[in-house]
């Protein structure tokens, strides 16, 4: 059963992946409509052409690479499946599913030191440089270049308060910024507002109405502006500038936006974090959250059998999704290697228990997105509760630096319930000073 048997998930036309047909559905992500097929290898990795398949699901892990009428290194999660869409497998020889150069992983697992190898004869090293270049990049070039960039700079756009990320904490920021009058872009690089709330996330201890105040914050907000990344931030003087690229359906390349806002409050959340155990970037090792948003919005069942790879709520609450919607799942707290080739089809371990499965869903805390807080100055020191590092924050999520504020994950591990509270704090602690004057320096 790859899909859930619901007539919105039932597929309407037909893609091909090299060469076979798949059914799809128009307007999902392709990603998924390959895991729903049961196809969840799509490239070879540089060097060592290890099989390499979705993971994050949402954007951040380059796991998910494919070619797609004559463009290399798509990422199927971001595509949206039409009729007659043509995709390959890529960076092997001839397809990923039978990749001869897969045996330079088999044949050298202890690594490969390229930059010594044959290098005692000159006829050999050239042997070994025209292979390393082949091993080297990834895909092949495109059929066609990319369209020409627009010749002009954006407009800068004035606004008061730029909230980057439509999750939970963003959602609160947005909220208490609109309610205090003030006019907020709100930018979030999905398709859509929530987050982790997309996959079923509640919080544990608000008594919130999510649908509502999600509601409530983009109908009081200036505007929210989906599918829109934040690549940079930076003075040029005065108050913070933030570039925008935003990607609407038909646009052949990404428009840039320039925004000077007065207060910024940053809550990108973070990026999904892969398992630290033997082999575990093999196919069919999917973010816990991602799999959680296709279930919920898509319907997709990327197996037959599930194990959940963590521990806490988070965990048992996926468990509990997964085996509602007839995938058997069972909780493993802690594995030392993933089973499998092309895919995954067990986890092992440290005691030497084997677990069959064909799906691995992660769950733990994301990766904090620091980066763009640091562009402008603020603080990350390392979280070890997340083994990572995050935006340092007071109570009221400012970071020190003039103007900028953050909520959420950035700032560290929480719960949906504390993010929307830490959003929300920072959020009215911005809007108040704007109204002192004194947002940015
Ligand atoms: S970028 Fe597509 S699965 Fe991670």
């Amino acid at each position: 059963m790859p899909r859930l048997s619901d007539p919105r998930f039932t597929p309407d036309c037909t893609i091909r992946l090299d060469g076979t047909a798949i059914p799809a559905r128009t307007g999902e992500p392709l990603a998924l409509a390959l895991l729903a097929a049961d196809r969840p290898l799509l490239a070879r990795s540089h060097k060592y052409h290890r099989p390499r398949g979705p993971f994050c699901l949402t954007g951040t892990c380059h796991g998910c690479l494919v070619r797609v009428e004559g463009q290399p290194s798509v990422r199927s999660c971001r595509l949206a499946c039409r009729e007659g869409l043509e995709v390959a497998t890529q960076h092997a020889l001839p397809t990923a599913a039978a990749d001869l150069l897969g045996v330079i992983d088999l044949a050298t697992p202890g690594g490969l030191d390229h930059h010594h190898l044959g290098t005692s004869s000159q006829p050999v090293n050239r042997l070994v440089v025209a292979l390393s270049r082949r091993l080297a990049g990834m895909g092949r070039l495109p059929d066609e270049g990319p369209p020409a960039p627009a010749a002009d700079a954006p407009e800068v756009e004035p606004w008061e308060a730029l909230v980057i990320g439509g999750g939970p904490a963003g959602l609160g920021a947005a909220w208490a910024l609109a309610r205090a009058g003030r006019r907020v872009l709100l930018a979030e690089a999905e398709p859509r507002l929530g987050g982790r709330l997309r996959g079923g996330d509640r919080p544990e201890r608000l008594e919130v109405d999510w649908p509502r105040l999600a509601q409530q914050a983009v109908q009081a907000a200036g505007e929210v502006a989906c599918d829109t990344s934040a690549l940079g931030l930076w003075r040029d003087g005065g108050a913070p500038l933030a570039l925008l690229s935003a990607t609407r359906p038909g646009d052949a390349a990404p428009r840039l936006r320039l925004i000077r806002p007065g207060a910024i409050v940053l809550c990108p959340g973070g990026t999904a974090v892969p398992p630290l155990l033997e082999d575990g970037d093999r196919p069919g090792v999917l973010w816990g959250r991602g799999l959680a948003q296709a279930l919920a919005e898509h319907g997709t069942l990327p197996g037959r059998r599930a194990a959940v790879l963590g521990t806490g709520r988070e965990a048992h609450a996926l468990a509990d999704r997964l085996l509602q919607a007839g995938l058997p799942a069972v909780l493993v707290p802690a594995a030392a290697r993933a089973l499998g080739r092309g895919r995954v089809r067990g986890l092992l371990t440290a005691e030497g228990e084997r677990i069959p499965c064909d799906v691995v869903a992660v769950v733990g805390p994301p990766a904090p997105a620091t980066d763009l807080g640091r562009q402008l100055g603020a603080e990350a020191p390392f979280d070890p509760a997340v083994g990572a590092f995050a935006l340092r924050v007071d109570g009221a999520g400012a970071t020190g630096v003039p103007g900028l504020w953050a909520a959420g994950e950035v700032t560290g591990a929480m719960d949906a319930g504390r993010a929307i509270e830490a959003g929300h704090r920072a959020g009215e602690a911005a809007a108040a000073a704007l109204a002192r004057g004194a947002a940015h320096g």
